[in-house]
């Protein structure tokens, strides 16, 4: 008799799941190809070459879009397409973003993602800045697919769409910008990796992945990166992103603003890159042919399309008086360019209200505006929205914020934490001992700032509070009432908790109030009185003081560095949900941290040597402006990139390495000059294009890491190289490849990096130039404690 019931049971069980799925089925969404969503419009699917799918992607979409007339047309190329309801084809909203989890915002309205009863939230992993620091490509993959996951659960349920303008990979060129925390930092191969791997997270449908016709390859959903480019300035003194020009050189594009777009792309295989607002020499980025069909589609063979950052066609011609166009003309332009969607934002879509009278003008052909309807179409057809995608069907409501992909919130946090100082190896804190805990600050019992910006709704919060709960008993004071600190009547209060407890963590820092979408911050301190509660409150401490700063960009908190009350610093970025428990975790031991900076942290001083609007890396002398990033600003830092202790030790060996190529060239490749400071050495044949190199010559070696302490730990091997001495502009130093690692105390593990020496050992001249310099580079490991040079020599 049980095995009857059980059936029964089951069969009720699935018939309340197919009435509760019915029921929210009025905003949900199967797919477009269905003979019984034809018949309900009163049409016949085998009558649509569309629906066909025994026919190629491009002939179902040239039938689609030679279905429509020029004005249904136009209503389908802005970010809210109507559809088409004469022809079966439905309305879509493209803008949907998921930079670290699915999330709602950026767009008010009735828009495509949307939480609600049914989807109370979604997994909040930390922001980009903080996975970032992890240095961990196999988790900014993972992330990627769980996000991707959640999101086409959410699409099935009518709570997503399936095209997330996610990730944000401009490099952080300046400390002050508010955006960093949305991004991977300031090296542009850290930004380009992450964004590889995050990309192919969201993207990649297992068992596809290296189908070689790529205008067919499955999605699972549609990244894109952005902002193309140039773009780091929100508003400064002045200066904002809808009027500011970006002046840049060359060799900064090629070298920094373009590299991370240009992997996406092509290593990535992103379906979309998302254009900014800004203008770069004039010229909004959107409306540049050169920049846009040249580059992107062209030189990168970009398989997808191309969107505008919302409203950036009337910012065009609203802030930026481009040529003084009418709409027409912009649209014109734009089209003309490659600018296949039109985000449209406060007023509709420019596209949607302009492109059809544009071409009735003859300001462009017709055919410029099918071409954008056929890349837009080509990535639903690969996301699976005209015929659907049978391994993503099954996903649903249990597939978001499921216990492990809560856990994933929680490593990716743990991953990422830096350890800026531990003194006396102050920490981990002894859980035994500790058995109270003072937790202050006015992040203490941070929820909503943990998310930081671009979150959705998350499942929970596991504020610090409650991460130190599990250790402790918690005196929590806030010291003081939020993030500006203006009033200092509350340390008090925080200074009684901390003479009483055990320990003391305070926990300061920034929120969107000071660093966000739309504004810059013009000074690197920590607001208000928060460096006096810190130090106030360190001095009355009875036990051991962690400072645990929550930030995107960088604080200055050199006071601390010398402080020998407060012996144990982290940095935690924003570091999501679960954020209070991974800090918890690492200041008691339960995870050993190994994240590092990925931005420097410069003093405060900073911000008066040059103005953000500088777009500039190298020093500019006549000026006095220093140089930007670990490459090019040889100063004194608070904490300089890459850093990061643990509570182990690691020590390198390098194991084997090849240390000189010799190259042979060929009477059609030339040497190159290069400009060499006046008392270095300059070889024979300074350097060859590399475009005229076959570039098959790698440079392999191989790094020993030991954990010579006494704690498992993880660790990232960071590897520099160092251009011949004398190159006039060249970077001081610049990282050519990572790999974090887990080494078991006393173990060792043995890392083999094979390097290309054209991609890792070029330099892009002050003509923008990309060459191969010859003489003597330098291959440093770590902080310079391991190094062997490379020589290269050309002879014909
Ligand atoms: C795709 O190619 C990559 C790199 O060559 C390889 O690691 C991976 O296993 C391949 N995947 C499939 C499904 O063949
Ligand atoms: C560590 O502790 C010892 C003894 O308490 C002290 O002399 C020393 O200065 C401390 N070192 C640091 C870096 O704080
Ligand atoms: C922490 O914040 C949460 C959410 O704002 C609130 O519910 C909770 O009571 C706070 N905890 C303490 C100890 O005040
Ligand atoms: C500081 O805050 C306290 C308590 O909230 C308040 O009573 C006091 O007036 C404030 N002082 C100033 C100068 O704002
Ligand atoms: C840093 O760069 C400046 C400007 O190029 C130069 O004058 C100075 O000597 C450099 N300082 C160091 C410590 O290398
Ligand atoms: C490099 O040398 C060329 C030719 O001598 C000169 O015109 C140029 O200004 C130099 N550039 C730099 C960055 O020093
Ligand atoms: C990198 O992240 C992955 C995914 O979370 C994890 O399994 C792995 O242990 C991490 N590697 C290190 C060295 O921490």
């Amino acid at each position: 008799m049980a095995k009857p019931s059980f059936v029964v049971w089951f069969f009720l069980a699935l018939s309340i799941a197919f009435l509760a799925s019915s029921i929210s089925a009025d905003r949900s969404f199967g797919q477009v190809c269905d003979a019984s969503r034809f018949r309900e419009l009163g049409l016949k699917m085998e009558d649509f070459g569309f629906c066909d799918s025994s026919l190629p992607y491009p002939v179902r979409v040239k039938d689609l879009v030679d279905r429509m007339t020029l004005p249904e047309k136009a209503q389908q190329l802005g970010d809210t397409a109507t559809g088409v309801p004469r022809i079966g084809l439905p309305a879509y909203e493209w803008w949907s973003e998921a930079l670290h989890g699915v999330a709602d915002t950026g767009q008010p309205g009735s828009k495509a993602t949307f939480f609600d009863d049914q989807i109370p939230g979604a997994t909040s992993f930390p922001t980009v800045i903080l996975t970032a620091a992890s240095f961990n490509e196999s988790l900014w993959k993972t992330i990627g697919q769980v996000v991707s996951t959640e999101a086409r659960a959410m699409y099935n349920m009518g709570h997503a769409g399936l095209t997330f303008w996610s990730p944000n990979i401009n490099v952080v060129r300046d400390p002050r910008w508010g955006r960093s925390q949305e991004t991977p930092g300031e090296d542009p191969l850290v930004v380009g990796k992450y964004a590889v791997n995050y990309v192919r997270g969201l993207q990649d449908v297992e068992g596809t992945e290296n189908i070689t016709d790529l205008n067919s390859r499955p999605l699972k959903v549609a990244a894109c990166c952005k902002h193309y480019a140039a773009y780091d300035l929100e508003s400064w003194l002045g200066s904002d992103r809808f009027h500011f020009d970006s002046k840049v050189m060359e060799q900064d594009m090629r070298e920094t603003f373009l590299k991370p777009f240009e992997m996406c792309v092509k290593d990535g295989d992103v379906s979309s890159v998302m254009c900014s607002f800004n203008r770069i020499n004039g010229i909004p980025i959107c409306a540049d042919p050169q920049l846009l069909k040249d580059t992107i589609r062209g030189e990168w063979d970009l398989h997808g399309y191309i969107v505008s950052d919302c409203d950036s066609i009337e910012v065009m011609i609203d802030g930026h008086k481009w040529l003084g166009d009418t709409p027409e003309d912009a649209v014109a332009q734009t089209l003309k360019a490659g600018l296949d969607l039109d985000c449209g934002y406060k007023i509709g879509s420019y596209y949607g209200n302009y492109a059809g009278s544009a071409v009735e003008q003859g300001k462009v052909g017709e055919a410029e505006v099918d071409k954008a309807l056929k890349n837009l179409y080509t990535v639903l057809m690969r996301l699976g929205y005209f015929d659907g995608i049978p391994q993503f069907k099954s996903l649903g409501k249990a597939d978001v914020c499921s216990e492990e992909h809560v856990e994933l919130a929680a490593e990716a946090a743990r991953q990422g934490i830096v350890l800026l100082k531990n003194d006396n190896q102050t920490l981990p804190l002894n859980y035994g001992e500790i058995k109270s805990i003072a937790v202050v600050g006015p992040h203490a019992n941070a929820t909503e700032v943990m998310i930081g910006n671009y979150a959705g709704i998350p499942c929970r919060y596991v504020s610090p509070v409650d991460g130190f709960s599990a250790f402790g008993n918690v005196r929590y004071e806030t010291g003081c009432a939020d993030v500006a600190c203006k009033n200092e009547s509350l340390i008090f209060p925080a200074m009684r908790a901390a003479k009483k407890a055990d320990a003391t963590a305070i926990i300061v820092g920034l929120d969107l109030s000071v660093e966000a979408e739309g504004s810059d911050r013009v000074d690197l301190l920590l607001p208000g009185y928060q460096n006096q509660l810190i130090r106030q409150v360190a001095s009355v401490s009875k036990g051991p003081v962690v400072l645990v700063v929550m930030s995107g960009g960088p604080v200055d908190i050199s006071f601390v560095k010398n402080d020998p009350k407060i012996k144990a610093v982290l940095w935690v970025g924003y570091p999501g949900e679960e954020g209070g428990r991974a800090i918890a975790d690492v200041v008691f031991g339960k995870y050993n941290p190994g994240g590092r900076l990925p931005l420097t942290w410069y003093g405060a001083d900073y911000v008066d040597m040059l103005p953000m609007t500088s777009m500039a890396f190298r020093p500019i002398e006549s000026l006095g402006y220093p140089g930007r990033t670990y490459k090019f600003f040889n100063g004194s830092t608070v904490y300089p990139f890459g850093h990061g202790l643990s509570y182990t030790q690691f020590n390198y060996n390098l194991k084997s390495s090849k240390r000189s190529l010799n190259i042979k060239l060929h009477k059609l490749q030339h040497c190159r000059n290069v400009n060499y400071s006046a008392s270095a050495y300059k070889p024979m044949c300074p350097a060859v294009l590399i475009e005229d190199l076959k570039c098959h010559d790698n440079i392999e070696f191989e790094v020993q890491v030991k954990n010579v302490g006494r704690r498992d730990g993880s660790e990232v091997v960071m590897v520099y190289r160092v251009p011949p001495e004398g190159i006039v502009g060249a970077p001081m130093k610049e990282l050519i490849a990572f790999k974090r690692v887990s080494v078991a105390a006393g173990r060792s593990m043995t890392i083999k990096f094979v390097v290309n020496a054209c991609k890792s050992l070029g330099i892009v001249d002050y003509t923008a130039n990309h060459l191969l310099p010859a003489g003597r580079h330098t291959i440093m490991i770590g902080d310079g404690a391991v190094s062997f040079p490379v020589n290269i020599n050309f002879k014909y």
